[in-house]
């Protein structure tokens, strides 16, 4: 019996690297770190157990470029060349299985607190923005943006450098590029807000320079979220936001849908998911990864039908480390949560781990 597509090895052609399956471990943030951003041996053994685990892909959490980025406390960073010593660690260990390991990138923008960074929060544009002293953000400078883009760039490179496999662009839910991306959040008139091809210029400009700057089998990805209300981010300019990214020498997109099987927002009685209508747009596209509430092997099943090349997952990853192996048996429909703290614990995950999760609806028995 030949394995189930989800099973089979899939290849970045350009990077030229190949995965043992289409399974990938979407970013999740567990704050298990040190606060010096030094990524911690809890947030190590977290990773570790899922790649023994056989996942494809493992991706960090989201880890800040810069320390005007950082969002959470217990986030790891890559900002600093004491970052790497820790860093070769995670690669390291993850290089003893089969999986890549790949690292997101993201600035908070708005989302990071000044309370933790020190710094008023640099957005697009001056915004309402709780987590800073006035109740506003900054607007980027010239040579705040150029800022951005140099620290993004020295962060893949020390990634790189630590024996990463590639880098994620976190371009979704929210953070500092959407807040560029989206017509709510950047109300600029310069060359970095107002069309489309203006609104991305901060997130091409980043690819372009990390591109330049790391050899091609270096992977280079970019998570997006098609739609985001609150932001004004909508499905159309998404879709031609990815027709500009997929002339780029880009190895993967990654649609962050929350829900793969959720119909399109934006479209009326739209009968079509969004990565449906993402992958129909194109006759081709860089890889497309698309995560949000894949459960069983039938549900990966059928996002790959859907036209996803990689299927993510986030929280059946936290109780079930072992997903990724046991997702080829047809059958498997693992136990949904709430998680009991003693099932939480043998999955890997420390105090501080389990007590956010306890934020999330119903995770934590
Ligand atoms: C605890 C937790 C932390 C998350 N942190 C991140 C993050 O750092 N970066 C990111 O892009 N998405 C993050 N997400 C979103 C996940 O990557 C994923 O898209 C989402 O959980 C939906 O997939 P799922 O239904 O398989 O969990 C997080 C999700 C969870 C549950």
């Amino acid at each position: 019996m030949p394995k189930p597509k989800i099973s089979q090895p899939y290849t970045f052609l350009k990077a030229s690297k190949k995965i043992q399956n289409r399974t990938v471990l979407a970013a999740m943030t567990n704050k298990q770190s040190h606060d010096d951003g030094v990524i911690s041996d809890d947030e190590i053994n977290w990773l570790s157990e899922r790649a023994k685990g056989g996942f494809g892909i493992i991706t960090t959490a989201a880890t800040n470029v810069s320390i005007e980025g950082k969002a959470w406390d217990g986030e790891f960073g890559v900002y600093d060349d004491s970052h790497i010593p820790n860093l070769i660690k995670l690669t390291s260990a993850i290089h003893q299985t089969k999986s890549l390991i790949i690292a997101q990138l993201f600035h908070g923008g708005t989302k990071s607190p000044q309370k933790i960074t020190g710094f008023i929060p640099v957005s697009a544009s001056e915004l309402n923005c709780a987590e800073s002293f006035t109740g506003k953000s900054k607007k980027a400078s010239e040579k705040d943006i150029e800022k951005i883009i140099n620290d993004f760039t020295a962060s893949a490179i020390r990634c790189h450098q630590a024996g990463f496999d590639g880098i994620e662009l976190h371009g979704a839910h929210g953070y500092l590029i959407s807040q560029f991306l989206g017509k709510k959040t950047n109300l600029r008139k310069d060359g970095w807000g107002g069309s489309l091809e203006k609104r991305s210029k901060l997130l091409i400009e980043i690819f372009k320079s990390i591109r330049e700057n790391v050899p091609e089998s270096f992977i280079v990805g970019i998570r997006i979220s098609p739609e985001i209300e609150s932001l004004g981010i909508e499905l159309n300019d998404s879709i031609n936001l990815i027709g500009i990214l997929r002339k780029l020498p880009i190895d993967f997109i990654h649609l962050s849908c929350w829900d793969v099987f959720s119909k399109s927002n934006s479209i009326a009685n739209s009968q079509r998911t969004l990565t449906e209508i993402i992958t129909d747009s194109y006759e081709s596209l860089p890889t497309i990864i698309s995560t949000g509430n894949v459960w069983s092997s039938l549900d990966a099943h059928k996002l790959l039908k859907q036209g996803a090349d990689l299927v993510g997952v986030g929280r059946v990853a936290i109780g079930h480390p072992n997903w990724a192996h046991n997702v080829s048996d047809l059958k498997y429909s693992p136990k949904k949560p709430p998680f009991s703290i003693h099932e939480l614990k043998k999955a890997k995950l420390n105090k501080t781990f389990i007590s956010y999760m306890k934020n999330w609806n119903n995770f934590v028995k």
